[in-house]
């Protein structure tokens, strides 16, 4: 099956699923930003219409979220624009779109994991974005697959892993949030995700299409996320040092965007209908450890 992948390469996402797609029977078109802007609707019709694919799954995005506070407009233009040329396009062609969109939906009040139908309410730009964006697929096209992610890590781009593996080079102790609770998703296991739902399409000619969940487990907090990565990171031989977390609260922390302190998605209707298994984000944690040594 032909699968055209936007935001391929450069992203964390888009590059785990160039890296794994080679290992599978289809054939993948991965366009980059500078090869295909999703915010040019004529473009992105004309690469749709050239590159006639069975599948398109879109990794672009944009995903910083504290410049997004101060760059509003590109951030919808990306999140919410993008997203709706690249459905219209689909839907014109015929064919389904998968896509990724965040935990940042949701203002993190509940007390338990967010269902896929609870109410959302983004509390910055990003997660604004990234709302409208599920709400333009949703209204343009019905074959859709959307899976919100959460705490995204990986071999590439820049992410939390990467991030405390740095300081702990040379810093004996670091101060991190620990009222924040979520759950670590390695790019590898969402792009395994993307690609087995290819697999499944093109068996069954049809997929459960909707909105669903897919995060890692266990559920953690980000300051125990970093003890784990530098005990990981000792182990390995990456630190030469032990590095003590020093728990604080978001509150100590000021940042441009609102995070929710609960960032739980709840993975009931993932596993049912979707027949996907819920990664486990340690043992993905060990593969980019282990990457990290000699890709410094
Ligand atoms: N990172 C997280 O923690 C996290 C958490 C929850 C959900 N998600 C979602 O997961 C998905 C993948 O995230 P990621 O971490 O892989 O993101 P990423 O590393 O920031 O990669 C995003 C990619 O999109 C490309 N891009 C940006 N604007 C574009 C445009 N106008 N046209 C085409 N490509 C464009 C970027 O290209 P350049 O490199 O040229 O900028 C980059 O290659 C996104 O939908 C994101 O919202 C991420």
């Amino acid at each position: 099956m032909k699968i055209l992948l936007t935001g391929g390469v450069g992203g964390q996402v888009g590059w785990e699923i160039n890296r794994i797609a080679g290992e599978s029977h289809h054939e993948l078109i991965s366009l980059t930003r500078s090869e295909l802007d999703i915010c040019n609707a004529l473009n992105v019709d004309a690469a749709v219409e050239h590159h006639k694919p069975d599948i398109l799954i879109n990794a672009a995005a944009y995903t910083a979220v504290d410049k997004a506070e101060e760059d509003q407009d590109a951030a919808f233009k990306v999140n919410r624009d993008g997203t709706h040329f690249l459905a219209l396009a689909c839907k014109k062609a015929t064919i389904p779109m998968l896509h990724i969109s965040t935990d940042y939906i949701f203002d993190g009040t509940k007390t338990s994991p967010y269902e896929v139908d609870d109410p959302a309410a983004p509390q910055s730009v990003y997660g604004a974005s990234k709302w409208e964006g599920e709400e333009c697929l949703r209204k343009a096209l019905t074959q859709h697959i959307i899976l919100r992610t959460s705490w995204v890590f990986g071999r590439t781009g820049n992410n939390f892993v990467k991030t405390m593996l740095r300081l702990g080079l040379d810093r004996k102790e670091l101060k991190v949030v620990a009222d924040q609770r979520g759950a670590p998703t390695s790019a590898h296991s969402i792009a395994a995700c993307l690609l087995g739902l290819c697999d499944a399409y093109e068996r069954d000619k049809d997929l459960p299409w909707g909105t669903y969940h897919f995060t890692g487990s266990p559920e953690t907090t980000w300051s125990e996320f970093a003890e784990y990565i530098f005990r990981e990171g000792l182990k390995q031989n990456l630190l030469d040092h032990e590095v003590k977390v020093n728990p604080i609260k978001t509150a100590e922390y000021p940042t441009l965007a609102k995070r929710p302190a609960n960032s739980r998605l709840s993975m009931r209707l993932t596993e049912s209908r979707l027949k996907v298994l819920i990664p486990d984000w340690r043992n993905d944690l060990i593969d980019v450890v282990e990457y990290l040594k000699t890709h410094r």
